[in-house]
């Protein structure tokens, strides 16, 4: 019995030895443990700043704990260094991103296969293409006219254009998605990579269009005015002999009695006023004088044309429609050369509807604006013409001279107003006429 109870005892005393070490290493290393893993976990899965359980004990298992720690300490300083470095790169590459997309000029960059990798918006507006269109899917020489991507190949390595690899200021022409040439200014680089070797081309375009088209204007009233200088001194030395002719062929009519001689006078003396107006005409345009502004009502002018044409019109069976609004303000304008717009626009439709037909007169007023719509049932302008009408000289009519639309035109504009056509062949034309009412 004795031996059995030392046994028993002994038992117990081991269980219990056994119970409290392992409480012990529970509590000292397996908590411990536990917790540094599911810290480790939660670092793992991002949250850097998962605190770390502290342990005061000094055996491994707080040491495990303190290396852990200083991981975490610097697993933090890497995460912010690196997240603000990309921060700083993702800055500048939007920055170089927004100073392409926003360029004024149109910026194209190729690869090594000349395939386009970047395309701005301005080149968008220059090509006609949308980047989508472009970008890894069209080459470099399909935005050239055919020819033209070789010959600029060669400049590029030439040393006579901006140096051996450089282009500047190169004047040539571009394609756009219409299949239209555009002219343009080509600056191009080549890029080359770490080892020298070329790595793509970054050409700058920009559109010479509208500068093209001011020089041409510029060219153009150029030439006008020394055609107008030329031609008013003709004009001048012509009128003169013209009287003189006009008055002895006068003369000549009124002495001769054989009725077929008189009819060809007669052709003469009308034929000698038609050259006679064709110099005013001239005149007109080459010496236009600035309007002489009064006060005035647009419907006033509008209705005393009526009445220098209310015979015309009966004659030609042309049904007039006047649609008058009383609301439209006074306004400064120079009333002769307003008369004069409306006369050269009538007497225009009244040509083209030789038949008869209808002619309507609108004025409106639109945003601080006269409006003034004058429509035809005529026989209309081709779209080719219609372009061309504001020509000097540009007539399809054998006895016309062409300036009815220039002049009225330079009135428009002299007012600060704006003048257009709209026409349909065979169905009718429609003058439309703005002009900034000004007191
Ligand atoms: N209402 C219209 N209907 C059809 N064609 C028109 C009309 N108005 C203008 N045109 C066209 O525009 C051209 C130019 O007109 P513009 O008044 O400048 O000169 P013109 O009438 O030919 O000559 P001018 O006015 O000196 O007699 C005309 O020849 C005609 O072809
Ligand atoms: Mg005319």
């Amino acid at each position: 019995i004795h031996r059995n109870n030392l046994i028993i005892n002994l038992f117990i005393s081991t269980m219990l030895l056994i119970g409290l070490i392992t409480g012990l290493l529970h509590y000292m290393v397996i908590i411990p443990v536990q917790r540094l893993t599911k810290a480790a976990k939660a670092i793992a899965k991002g949250n850097l700043g998962k605190e770390i359980p502290v342990t005061k004990s000094k055996d491994e298992v707080g040491e495990l704990t303190s290396a852990f720690r200083e991981m975490q300490a610097s697993l933090i300083k890497l995460t912010t260094d690196l997240k603000a470095s990309s921060e700083e790169l993702k800055k500048m590459y939007d920055f170089q991103k927004k100073l392409i997309e926003n360029s004024i000029d149109g910026i194209v960059a190729t690869d090594e296969k000349r395939n386009i990798v970047i395309f701005n918006e301005r080149a968008e507006a220059i090509f006609g293409y949308s980047q989508e269109e472009v970008v890894g899917k069209m080459k470099i020489d399909e935005l050239y006219p055919p020819g033209v991507s070789k010959k600029i190949e060669r400049v590029l390595y030439d040393d006579n254009f901006g140096g051996r690899g450089r282009l500047a200021n190169y004047e040539t022409v571009i394609i756009n998605k219409k299949g239209e040439q555009v002219p343009v200014w080509l600056s191009a680089a080549l890029i080359h990579g770490e080892n020298g070797k070329e790595i793509g081309t970054v050409m700058v375009f920009r559109d010479l269009t509208e500068r093209k088209e001011l020089e041409e204007k510029i060219l153009q009233s150029e030439r006008l005015a020394t055609i107008g200088r030329g031609v008013s001194y003709i004009g001048h030395e012509i009128k003169n002999p013209l009287i003189i002719i006009g008055g002895f062929t006068q003369q000549v009519l009124y002495s001769t009695k054989d009725e077929k001689n008189r009819q060809k006078l007669q052709i003469v003396l009308e034929e000698i006023e038609r050259l006679n107006q064709f110099l005013t005409s001239i005149s007109d345009f080459t010496k236009f004088t600035k309007p002489q502004l009064s006060v005035s009502n647009i419907n006033d002018i509008v209705n005393e044309v009526h009445n220098l044409i209310e015979l015309e019109l009966k004659d030609k069976q042309i049904k007039f429609v006047k649609s008058l609004d009383p609301h439209i303000p006074e306004s400064l304008l120079d009333i002769k050369q307003i008369k004069q717009v409306l006369l050269n626009i009538i007497k225009n439709s009244i040509e083209a509807m030789p038949g008869g037909g209808n002619l309507t007169v609108i004025t409106t007023l639109k945003n601080d604006h006269i409006l003034i719509k004058i429509k035809d049932t005529g026989k209309g302008i081709s779209a080719e013409n219609l372009k061309k009408i504001f020509d000097p000289f540009f007539t399809t009519k054998p006895k016309g001279s062409g300036l009815g639309l220039a002049i009225s035109k330079k009135i428009i504009e002299a007012h600060k107003g704006k003048i257009f056509f709209e026409s349909e062949l065979g169905k009718g034309t429609t003058c439309v006429i703005s002009i900034p009412i000004e007191r």
